[in-house]
């Protein structure tokens, strides 16, 4: 960890913490922030009493030979064999990338049947386990006119009509094609091995922040106050009347909205941030999180923006900026080790059809320390670096490439400059410090030179902005008068000035956007394929 020499003031000393340490050797107690990952462990079977295909694919597969069971899922092709004594059905039930191969013998009462079937119909297969001729796989279930095993057709597909393709056809179809059929994607391989990868993250964030001491707190979504302070939200109100009715809006004398008759008798809007209502939680629990959906009207057709996606917000109280930068870092470490271990043939999967060297990428981000500088150290680095290269940041976007070009203290770094920092500076994750305060939010602690706050972004390659967080200004009078600076409705904020009048502490946190974690893992570049159902400009089927 950097020392205290380069920062402004740490909140428990260094000589503290490294007497901490020692005295945690002395008592036999383990470091709990260091990112450890746990195996999930795997039930085989599941509620209906079919093994899951997962489970067969573990390590001492062998010993499902010769065990009848009974399996469930859907084909990902169908072939005949033999001169048509037999035929394969590649089985698919989501709970793992691999197929598990299931030979269907001549004998079995609907034969003809099943080889007329193909991919995507759905199947429930009892049999047993057999060691596998073929090469591609060692153990297959085989069917045979053995009383009690079976080969339901449960659901056939219509073929011509089905949209999604098997083998080199499949590959061929693009991200952006399955975009239309979202309702069906996650039967791809693409989409369920992001699935897993999604689902594991999740989990593991709970794992990370239940392990070490954070209370779950589930802040609303509904609320009368804009964290960020940047505008761009969804409005909530019952005012309007059903798509066929006339609109009447009842207006005050000054022809403005009249909300009495709305709802909750005021504008309410969706939130953008569980932030403000889970430090108050913080303020009395000391270590809290939350993680749920947040939304932003922003109108921006990034691939890295969603109208509507999830943040993992965690909250520390007792805690500066520095301790903020270290949780992060950790956290983000635990979650990409966590599915290292658990996500093997998904990742394997990814790296051949997405991203050449993703595991390599994930293993360089897990061992190695991410670079910490402030942010005014980040714009002599690209003033020079535009200086010293005509071309940079010329083709990142071709209308606004002057405007990047032009780099002085106290811009909004866009996202070409943060991605020039981690991907071709320093090669790794990067967490820039100290901002200006005029381009923060209003509730970031304002630093001894009253020129910068407090605020720590931390950068990843290919994504840029992963995390956002800072020590928040827990001075009453300070953050009464920022929050008149910026002429934002003091009467709203009441509740959280009063965490500032009743017993104050020093207190950090940050908000992690969850897709972009999802796209960081998975090597997928486009925001809106590591999402079930997207939402974003236009975009709010399924
Ligand atoms: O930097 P942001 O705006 O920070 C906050 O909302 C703070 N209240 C968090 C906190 O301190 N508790 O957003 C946090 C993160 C960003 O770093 C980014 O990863 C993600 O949320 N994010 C988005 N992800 C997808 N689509 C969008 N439109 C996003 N806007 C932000
Ligand atoms: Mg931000």
């Amino acid at each position: 960890m950097e020392k205290s020499s380069k920062v402004e003031s740490r909140l428990v000393s260094d000589e503290e913490r490294e007497s901490l340490e020692k005295l945690l050797s002395e008592l036999h107690i383990e470091d709990k922030n260091s990112p450890d990952a746990p195996i999930k462990p795997l039930r085989s079977i599941s509620f209906s009493g079919r093994i899951r295909i997962a489970a067969l694919f573990e390590d001492d597969h062998e010993k499902w030979i010769d065990k009848t069971i009974t399996l469930g899922g859907w084909a990902k092709s169908i072939r005949t064999g033999g001169n048509k004594e037999f035929c394969f059905i590649d089985l698919n039930d989501g709970s793992s990338v691999r197929n598990f191969q299931a030979i269907i013998m001549k004998e079995v009462s609907n034969f003809e049947e099943v080889c007329k079937e193909g991919i995507g119909s759905s199947f429930l297969i009892r049999g047993k386990i057999v060691k596998s001729p073929g090469g591609k796989q060692s153990i297959e279930l085989r069917v045979d006119n053995t009383p009690g095993l079976y080969c339901k057709i449960l659901g056939s597909c219509k073929l011509g009509e089905y949209p999604l393709m098997t083998g080199k056809e499949a590959k061929k179809m693009k991200l952006e094609t399955l975009r239309d059929i979202c309702h069906l994607r996650p039967r791809t391989n693409i989409i369920s091995c992001v699935t897993r990868i999604r689902n594991n993250l999740a989990y593991a964030t709970h794992i990370y922040f239940q392990n070490r001491g954070f209370q779950y707190i589930h802040t609303p979504l509904i609320t009368s106050s804009d964290c960020e302070g940047a505008g761009s939200m969804f409005q909530v109100t019952t005012l309007f009347p059903s798509p066929n009715e006339k609109v009447s809006l009842k207006t005050t004398p000054e022809g403005l909205v009249d909300y009495k008759d709305d709802f909750f008798s005021k504008p309410t809007y969706l939130t953008v941030s569980g932030q403000l209502a889970v430090e108050n939680y913080a303020c009395a629990l000391s270590d809290v999180y939350t993680f749920g959906p947040t939304f932003r009207a922003e109108v921006s057709h990034t691939s890295r923006h969603l109208a509507e996606f999830w943040m993992i917000e965690p909250e520390m109280c007792f805690a500066d900026i520095y301790d903020d930068m270290e949780c992060g870092e950790n956290y983000l470490k635990f979650c990409l080790k966590y599915v290292l271990e658990n996500n093997k043939a998904d990742l394997e999967f990814l790296e051949k059809q997405v991203e050449k060297g993703l595991i390599q990428r994930l293993k360089t981000v897990i061992d190695n320390d991410f670079k910490r500088l402030s942010y005014t150290e980040a714009i002599d680095i690209l003033k020079e670096a535009v200086s010293k290269n005509k071309k940079l940041f010329i083709e990142d976007s071709k209308e606004s490439s002057q405007e990047l070009r032009n780099i002085y203290w106290g811009m909004d770094m866009a996202s070409p400059h943060e991605r020039y920092l981690t991907e071709t500076v320093f090669k790794k994750p990067v967490i820039v410090y100290n901002y200006p305060k005029e381009i923060k939010s209003f509730y970031m602690k304002l630093n001894s030179d009253g020129k910068t706050v407090a605020a720590m972004d931390i950068l990843v390659p290919k994504i840029g902005e992963i995390i956002g967080g800072s020590q928040r200004e827990e001075n009453y009078e300070l953050l009464s008068k920022r929050i008149d600076e910026l002429k934002m409705d003091i009467k709203g904020y009441w509740w959280y000035l009063d965490l500032r009048k009743f017993g104050t502490v020093p207190h950090s946190g940050f908000g992690l956007g969850f897709e972009r974690l999802v796209m960081m893992a998975t090597g997928i570049e486009n925001i809106r394929d590591v999402i079930p159902y997207p939402r974003y400009p236009g975009h709010a089927d399924f």
